[in-house]
């Protein structure tokens, strides 16, 4: 098993990519601690680990909160014993799209607030848990928005970059203490949320779901989406010691998506 005695916090472990995640590296022998704010789903995903035979435990936490973040990584090492893998996968999917124009601060800070700042503090408590052990591996899951421009969703997109340049540092700053970071980032993937989005989107555009879909697929050159589960074994593979010597890089899941011009689903 690859992560066989492994302690993994994976953010954002009730839905979508975050579930598929902590699910696989369950499966792998990880013990996981879940966390974000809907309790409901992460005791949901807790159980179903369970349920398999594996150990899991559900965290409340609001990652814009300091002392919930504190929390959240002391809980982790009271039960579990440590930290070894953090993934810090949650993120604030705002639906509105905005362009900077018209931006509100308080709409641009939500979005920062999540995926930049709360990435920073979930780093911040368990390196200060992985450092005197001289191990660990963080894997940040960022997105295509982190490599390209994403017009009308300026805050995402530059939370993006952002967090792919925390990355880079980070694994020039944690690296002599023997502990890896890396993020992924996927392009659109078979979540529930995304395929909302797009019948939303359809709706609006007048336009059938069907055949919205089917324009999207025309920008990636596998003409499909990524199942969850196919962004989760990526972050297993960067979490693992099969990535040992890999550090301060970004993989890119796009099912081919990066390599076609983008603009006209914009
Ligand atoms: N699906 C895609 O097409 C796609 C594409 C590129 C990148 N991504 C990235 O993949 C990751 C997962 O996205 P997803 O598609 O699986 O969407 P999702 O199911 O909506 O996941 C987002 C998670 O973030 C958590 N979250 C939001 N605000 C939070 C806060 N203040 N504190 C703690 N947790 C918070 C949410 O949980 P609570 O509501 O319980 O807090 C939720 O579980 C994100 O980083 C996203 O940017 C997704």
């Amino acid at each position: 098993m690859r992560l066989r005695d492994k302690v993994a916090i994976v953010t954002g472990g009730g839905s979508g990519i975050g579930k598929a995640i902590a699910e696989l590296f369950a499966a792998a022998g990880a013990k996981l601690v879940v966390a974000s704010r809907n309790l409901q789903a992460l005791e949901q995903t807790a159980r179903e680990i369970r349920s398999s035979g594996g150990a899991a435990l559900a965290v409340q936490a609001d990652l814009t909160v300091e002392e919930q973040v504190r929390h959240l990584v002391h809980r982790c090492v009271d039960d579990f014993g440590g930290v070894d893998i953090l993934v810090n996968n949650s993120a604030a999917m705002i639906p509105d799209e905005v362009e900077v124009a018209d931006m509100t601060l308080d709409h641009w800070n939500k979005v920062l607030g999540v995926n930049l700042t709360g990435t920073m503090l979930c780093c911040r408590e368990a390196l200060q848990v992985m450092m005197p052990k001289r191990t660990g591996s963080i894997v940040n899951v960022s997105s295509i928005a982190g490599v390209i421009g994403n017009p009308k969703r300026s805050p995402y997109s530059a939370s993006k970059w952002a967090v792919n340049g925390l990355t880079e540092t980070l694994a020039i700053e944690a690296g002599p203490h023997n502990i890896r970071v890396n993020s992924l980032s996927p392009a659109a993937t078979r979540t529930e949320r995304f395929e909302a989005a797009v019948r939303a989107r359809a709706e609006r555009f007048g336009t059938s779901f069907e055949d919205l879909m089917a324009k999207i697929l025309s920008h990636y050159s596998m003409r499909r989406l990524a199942e969850p589960m196919e962004v989760a074994r990526a972050a297993l593979f960067l979490a693992s010691d099969e990535s040992s010597a890999i550090t301060g890089q970004n993989l890119i899941v796009s099912c081919g998506f990066h390599m076609l011009n983008p603009t006209e689903i914009r």
